[in-house]
């Protein structure tokens, strides 16, 4: 089943991430190649409901590959979980005969765009875009990539310092309540340990485990890596409590928002273009509700996530396991 697409929107929701422009990018000049005429709106969903949408040209998206951040800006909009604003985008997308959506962001933003379709608007493909790598469905979401590698070039320069004061480090990276960028990060980082929140580790733990590798290794300073966990800086009070047991000083550095930007790498601009160009086509075959994933390395097309379900959780223990043997021998 085919369907004519006139008049397609692209926007960016919720938290930016690097690559998206590669995927706006590919989506506006999919649509012109296509024949279609290509709307972008600023601010995501906030920005249907109070700005307008206007057209795009090839001309908007030049020399925008490289940039991190979103050209068209994002927002988190939590009015959108209200009927009466969906009500507001429905309308204005209609009154400007609007009648597909490319939708970047994560599962909020799918969630919108999933009750926008239902309730009358138009129809949507969505590209996953967050650091977190935390959509259920795919393997891979644009931005993720870029991110561990800032994260890693973060952890290098605290090597540095840590090894000239023989000091321990906690560094606290971002992934929500998920743990794939601490893992990632902290295997290529070299951490001595990984805490996740689907491992949940007491303090005491936690402590004896750094009391026992300290008794038969002679290393000079430490990494921990943190993930965020829902509670970004909670790593000052594990320092505070490591500090009290084991009586050695524990600094901190939490990554933050540095993890969001800076230029996108080529894994999120190949990606992000090859999401681009397919949200585009899978449209005009008539798809909808449905997001471009990653799977053992293939490139498909999955439905959205459950909206009632949790983000995708961290399981391959095997790579904890490993991590263990090579840091703590
Ligand atoms: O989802 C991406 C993310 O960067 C999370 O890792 C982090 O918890 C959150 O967004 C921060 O959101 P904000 O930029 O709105 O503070």
């Amino acid at each position: 089943m085919s369907f004519k697409i006139n008049k397609l929107l692209v926007i960016t929701s919720g938290g930016d991430a690097p690559g998206m422009n590669a995927v706006i990018r590919a989506v506006v000049r999919t649509a012109i190649y296509e024949g279609i005429e290509i709307y972008g709106c600023r601010m995501g969903y906030q920005g249907i409901v109070e700005q307008e949408p206007f057209l795009l040209d090839s001309h908007f998206v030049s020399n925008c590959i490289q940039r991190g951040g979103t050209i068209l800006q994002s927002a988190r909009y939590e009015k959108f979980k209200e009927k009466t604003t969906r009500d507001q985008a429905r309308a204005k997308l209609a009154q400007y005969n609007i009648d597909a959506m490319v939708v970047l962001g994560g599962d909020g933003s799918f969630r919108g765009a999933t009750l926008l379709e239902r309730e009358g608007g138009p129809r949507v493909i969505g590209v996953p875009c967050t650091i977190d790598n935390d959509i259920a469905g795919t393997e891979y979401t644009i931005g993720f990539n870029t991110a561990r590698n800032t994260a890693v070039n973060a952890i290098d320069k605290i090597r540095d310092t840590a090894f000239s004061h023989n000091r321990n480090f906690l560094v606290e990276v971002m992934g929500r309540a998920s743990g794939f960028l601490a893992v990632d990060v902290g295997i290529a980082g070299g951490a001595e340990f990984i805490l996740i929140p689907e491992i949940p580790l007491s303090i005491d733990d936690l402590a004896a485990r750094i009391a026992m590798n300290k008794a038969h290794n002679t290393k000079l300073g430490s990494i921990i890596v943190v993930a965020e966990a829902d509670n970004p800086g909670h790593s000052f009070a594990i320092a505070e409590q490591l500090q009290q047991r084991l009586h050695e000083e524990y600094k901190v550095c939490v990554l933050g928002h540095t993890q969001r930007g800076g230029t996108p790498s080529v894994e999120d601009r190949k990606i992000g273009s090859l999401m681009g160009a397919r949200a585009v086509h899978a449209l005009q075959q008539g798809q909808t509700q449905k997001m471009l994933v990653i799977k053992q390395g293939q490139l498909l097309l999955a439905d959205f996530p459950d909206p009632t379900a949790v983000a995708r959780q961290f399981s391959d223990m095997e790579l904890l396991k490993i991590n263990k043997i090579l840091c703590n021998v």
